[in-house]
C-alpha cells in the first residue's frame, strides 16, 4: 500500500480549511480532490481559489463521489455528529473538527456509525498530534517534577465578529466549546486520567453563550487543573505545571500557530538541603528548555490520520477519549449554570486506556 494515496474532500468552505489544505498537500500520501458547500457558487469559487479539482454544490453530492476516502469536516459544532454519521454511512473516514460533538449521545451514535461502516471518525484536536504534547505527558508520567499539584491553562482572544458561529448558542457556541475544549483534552491526556469533580463560573454574553469561562477540575492523581477560556481577552496562550519537585512552563501548549516555535521549560529543585522556607528554596535549581521549531500540528494531524486510513494505525484520539472530553465539558457547563460542583460520568473502558 506504500503508493496508495488518501483522497480528501473538504466538507464546507470554513476558514479553518486554510490550515488543513497546505497540510493535506504536503503530506506526500494525500490528494485534495474536492470541496463541497451549501452553495454551488461558493463551491466553484472556492475550488478555483484553492485549485481543487472538483466542486460540489451540496454536501450529499460529495459523499456520493466514490473517489473520496477521507472527509475533513469543518462545519459548525452542532452539525458535526449529523454529517460525520452521513460520511461514515457513505463509507468515508472523517477528520472531524473539535469539539467532536456537543452531547455524549451524539458521540455514541458516531461510534456506532463508524463501527458499522468500518471507518475512522477522529477529532481534530491538533495539539494532541504534536510531539510537545507527548513530551509533556512523558514528563508527568516519569514524575520529572514529582507529583503534579496544579496545571493552569489560558486560551483567549478577542472575538469581535458579531455574526460568528461561536456566539450562537444553537450552534454549540461559547468559549468553553471553542477554546476550553482544548484545555480539557490537554489536561486529560497529560495526566492520563479523567477528572472526578469539576466546578466552573462563566460570564455570559447577550446571546447566552459564555464569553469567558473559568474552570477547575480535580483529578484522582491529586492534581487540580484551572483553566480560563475567553473571547473577551487579549490573545494569550500558555500552560504551566507545578509539582512537588519542580515546575513546567509551556508557552504554546495548544500549538495552533503554523511556523511558530514552541518551548517547554522544566525547572527542578537540585539537591538542596533545607527547602523549608521560601528564601532558600530558589537555590540550586536547574532549568532545561526543549524547543519545537517549525512543527505544524495540523501536518502531524493529517499525517496521523493518513497513516490510520492507509496502514491501519490506531487513531491517536479514540471516540471513547472524545466521549470523556464531551462529558467533562457538559459537566463544566452544568456547574457554571447551577453554581455547584459536578462529578462527570466519564467512562474508564478499554478505549480510554489506549489513549495516546
Ligand atoms: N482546530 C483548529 O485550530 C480550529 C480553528 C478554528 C475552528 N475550528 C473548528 O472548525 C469548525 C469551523 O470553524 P470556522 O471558524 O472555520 O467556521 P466558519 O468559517 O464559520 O465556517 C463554517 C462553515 O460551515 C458551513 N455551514 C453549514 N451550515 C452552516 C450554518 N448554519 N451556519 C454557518 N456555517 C454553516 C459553511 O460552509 P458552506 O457555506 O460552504 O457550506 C461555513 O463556511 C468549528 O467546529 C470550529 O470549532 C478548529
Amino acid at each position: 500500500m506504500a503508493d496508495k494515496q488518501a483522497c480528501w474532500g473538504l466538507l464546507s468552505t470554513a476558514r479553518i480549511n486554510e490550515r488543513l489544505i497546505p497540510a493535506i498537500r504536503a503530506s506526500g500520501r494525500s490528494e485534495l480532490l474536492a470541496v463541497a458547500s451549501r452553495s454551488d457558487e461558493r463551491a466553484q469559487a472556492y475550488a478555483k481559489q484553492w485549485d481543487i479539482p472538483h466542486a460540489y454544490g451540496t454536501y450529499e453530492q460529495m459523499l456520493d463521489d466514490p473517489a473520496i476516502d477521507v472527509i475533513y469536516l469543518s462545519l459548525p459544532n452542532h452539525l458535526h455528529a449529523e454529517w460525520a454519521i452521513k460520511c461514515a454511512e457513505a463509507g468515508k473516514h472523517v477528520l472531524c473538527e473539535k469539539p467532536i460533538a456537543i452531547t455524549t449521545e451524539e458521540v455514541d451514535r458516531m461510534a456506532q456509525a463508524a463501527e458499522k461502516n468500518g471507518v475512522i471518525i477522529q477529532e481534530a484536536a491538533m495539539m494532541r498530534f504534536h510531539p510537545q504534547t507527548r513530551y509533556l505527558r512523558e514528563l508527568v508520567a516519569k514524575r520529572i517534577i514529582g507529583d503534579v499539584r496544579l496545571i493552569r491553562g489560558v486560551f483567549t482572544f478577542i472575538l469581535d465578529n458579531q455574526g460568528d458561529i461561536r456566539l450562537n448558542p444553537s450552534m454549540g457556541g461559547g468559549s468553553l466549546w471553542d477554546l476550553g475544549s482544548y484545555c480539557v483534552s490537554f489536561a486529560r491526556t497529560v495526566l492520563q486520567a479523567e477528572p472526578v469533580e469539576v466546578s466552573a463560573y462563566q460570564i455570559s454574553g447577550d446571546s447566552g453563550v459564555d464569553l469567558s469561562f473559568s474552570a477547575q477540575m480535580h483529578f484522582p492523581t491529586g492534581t487540580l487543573v484551572h483553566f480560563f477560556s475567553s473571547f473577551q481577552s487579549f490573545a494569550h496562550i500558555e500552560a504551566d505545571f507545578l509539582g512537588t519537585e519542580g515546575r513546567i512552563y509551556a508557552d504554546i501548549p495548544w500549538v495552533n500557530h503554523i511556523g511558530a516555535s514552541a518551548s517547554v521549560r522544566v525547572t527542578r529543585s537540585g539537591d538542596v538541603e533545607g527547602t523549608s522556607t521560601f528564601s532558600d528554596s530558589v537555590e540550586g535549581h536547574t532549568t532545561d528548555t526543549k524547543r519545537y521549531e517549525n512543527i505544524n500540528a495540523y501536518q502531524c494531524e493529517v499525517d496521523s490520520i493518513v497513516e490510520s486510513v492507509l496502514n491501519g494505525a490506531e487513531p491517536v484520539i479514540s471516540l471513547a477519549d472524545s466521549w470523556n472530553n464531551i462529558v467533562t465539558i457538559v459537566a463544566l457547563h452544568e456547574s457554571a449554570r447551577t453554581g455547584k460542583p459536578v462529578r462527570p460520568s466519564t467512562r474508564n473502558d478499554e478505549f480510554t486506556q489506549r489513549r495516546r
